[in-house]
């Protein structure tokens, strides 16, 4: 099974998919650090060099490995979902919501490197942010909320324990 954990940037995906990847003794992978790797360049890289929309298509690209592995817990990138074709990649995962606020998530944003953190204002990030709700909403299976971690964990894990039954 993979579990992909969306959200907003900010929003803790890739703190609780670590906790949660421990927790089932399962691999973790963010898809940004997926694609550094693979390609050798950093995301800003890639944005400067080759634009957003590029970006885009390693991120499909990278999503479509990703979703072939198996015990792997996946954080996403918070654009990932909403492209259609990225939706349709989506359902071969258990996918996971993380509602933070968008208070919360500019918070932890704000002073890091992130291309679409850097080329807009707070407030088009919060739209952006309300913008994304819908997409997030329709590829999740589930929706977590809150600032502890580890409840947020068990609450997936609990979950899973009771449609896998
Ligand atoms: C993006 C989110 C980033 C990264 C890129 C674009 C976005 O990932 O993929 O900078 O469009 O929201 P995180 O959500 O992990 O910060």
């Amino acid at each position: 099974m993979v579990i992909a954990l969306c959200g907003y940037m900010g929003c803790g995906k890739s703190s609780l998919g670590k906790i949660l990847a421990q927790n089932l003794s399962f691999e973790f992978c963010d898809v940004d650090d997926y694609i550094e790797q693979t390609q050798k360049l950093t995301i800003p890289q890639i944005f400067a060099c080759y634009g957003e929309e590029y970006f885009r298509h390693l991120e499909y690209l990278a999503i479509c490995e990703l979703v072939k592995e198996d015990n792997t817990v996946i954080s996403l990138g918070g654009g990932l979902p909403i492209a259609d074709k990225n939706k349709q990649v989506l359902k071969n995962a258990f996918v996971v919501y993380i509602d933070a606020t968008f208070e919360d998530c500019y918070k932890r944003i704000e002073k890091t490197d992130r291309p679409i953190v850097k080329q807009k204002t707070k407030e088009q990030l919060n739209i952006i942010y309300n913008d994304r709700i819908a997409h997030y909403k329709k590829v999740a299976n589930f929706i977590v909320k809150g600032d502890d971690l580890q409840k947020m964990s068990s609450d997936i894990e609990k979950y899973l324990k009771e449609v896998l039954q």
